[in-house]
């Protein structure tokens, strides 16, 4: 297998875009990629995205955005992993680049949701969860990741108000991200007075639904020559697990194996353990999702993972930054192209370009991109080289 490196991101910023078709969307990531990485052409274009095809009444995405970014008739297809659809985009461009298959790909994530009515983005997120055991009770993604919280609560013995600061970190990062759907601090007060959405589960430990895309260009180390001026930022780990996909199904419901699996992989290809990643760039699409990502990836002890919070190890200057540019939490979760925005924000602070929220001397950092309630989980280590 050939090394690979990004040398091209792009990305649109979360937010309600009623005046950008789908396609303007994707292609917009698209172009800005392939222009930042100093190219006119890729070979391959792998598409991440969930839910197009009720929300927007269009599949066939893979054609769809090539013709529109001028790629016609060079090979392009959609993949879907729920919300980890955007990571699964990237590792098929990553396997396709590294095995000589093709020379250069761009790996893109979209999601338009804010079309649909509130009550519909439910509906169709729940089809992330088992549509004949957990669904069909009635359950919407927030209950399932409530009740997960509520037993996790139970079992460690946390207050609820312990998760606050993972959502305090994600907006203050937020506010320096440009391309973040929030952009304001919040205070305490403020998480521990928000609307309740499903117990314990209030507005401020929810991910905001949004439209976005965000893509990055390909290519094989071998082949950089004189590209581009950036620092080199090489994939040093990459692997994808999955595991149940009804909670109740699983070994332990608050244990996410398929992060454990996978980061445990992707640190091995990497040669690297948690103590050497420089910061993470977790799915917090609840808080109590981020604190079970900190524990099997190795970062905090199981039931430790609030700990890692209240003791501000999280914020850019602390042990293990994460969300440093809003996260799911404030920069949004257009879910489908989540993962490729944590991978373009991994790149950016490679690039020691995360301007307001740079993490000094950024060298090693991860993403991990979760579908489902912990389902379908692909972690990736990108490292800069020069
Ligand atoms: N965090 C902070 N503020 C939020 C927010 C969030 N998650 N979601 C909405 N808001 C804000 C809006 O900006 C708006 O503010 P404004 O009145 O100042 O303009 C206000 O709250 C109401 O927005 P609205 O869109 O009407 O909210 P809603 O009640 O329809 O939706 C949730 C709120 C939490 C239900 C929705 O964001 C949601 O479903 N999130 C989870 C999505 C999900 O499950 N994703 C998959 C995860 S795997």
């Amino acid at each position: 297998m050939r090394e690979v490196a990004v040398i091209g991101i792009g990305q649109t910023k979360v937010d309600e875009h009623w005046d950008l078709s789908l396609r303007e969307l994707a292609g917009f990531a698209v172009l800005d990629a392939v222009k930042d990485a100093g190219l006119d052409q890729v070979d391959a274009l792998y598409l991440g995205n969930m839910m197009s095809g009720s929300a927007n009444h269009q599949q066939q995405l893979g054609a769809y955005i090539a013709d529109w970014v001028g790629l016609r008739y060079a090979e392009a297809v959609k993949l879907e992993s729920a919300c980890s659809s955007g990571a699964s985009a990237f590792r098929s461009a990553l396997l396709a680049v590294a095995s000589g298959a093709v020379d250069t790909a761009v790996a893109v994530g979209v999601e338009k949701m804010t079309d649909s009515p509130g009550a519909e983005i439910t509906a169709e997120l729940s089809t992330a969860a088992d549509a004949d055991w957990e669904v069909s009770q009635g359950i919407s993604f927030v209950a399932l990741n409530a009740l997960i919280m509520k037993r996790y609560l139970y079992e460690y013995g946390w207050d609820k108000n312990d998760f606050a600061n993972f959502s305090i970190n994600a907006h203050a990062n937020g506010v320096h991200n440009p391309n973040a759907r929030f952009r304001k601090k919040i205070s305490r007060e403020q998480y521990e007075k928000a609307g309740m959405v499903s117990e314990p589960i209030n507005l401020m430990d929810a991910s905001p639904i949004g439209d976005g895309a965000a893509a990055a260009v390909l290519v094989p180390v071998e082949k950089l020559g004189s590209l581009p001026g950036y620092p080199i930022i090489k994939i040093i780990g990459s692997a994808a697990a999955t595991d149940s996909i009804a909670v109740h199904g699983r070994k332990d419901p608050l244990w996410l194996t398929a992060a454990e699996i996978s980061s445990k992989k992707a640190y091995q290809q990497a040669g690297v353990t948690p103590q050497d990643i420089d910061f993470f760039e977790l799915h917090d699409a609840f808080s109590i999702m981020a604190a079970l990502s900190l524990e099997a990836s190795g970062f905090a002890e199981r039931g430790q993972g609030p700990r890692l919070a209240l003791e501000n190890e999280i914020i850019p200057t602390g042990k293990i930054p994460i969300a440093t540019r809003g996260g799911l939490k404030a920069r949004g979760h257009p879910v489908g192209a989540t993962g490729m925005y944590q991978l373009v924000e991994v790149v950016e602070q490679l690039r020691h370009t995360a301007h307001g929220t740079q993490i000094e001397g950024a060298k090693i950092g991860m993403a991990q991109n979760i579908g489902g309630s912990g389902s379908n989980i692909i972690t990736h280590i990108l490292k800069r080289i020069n």
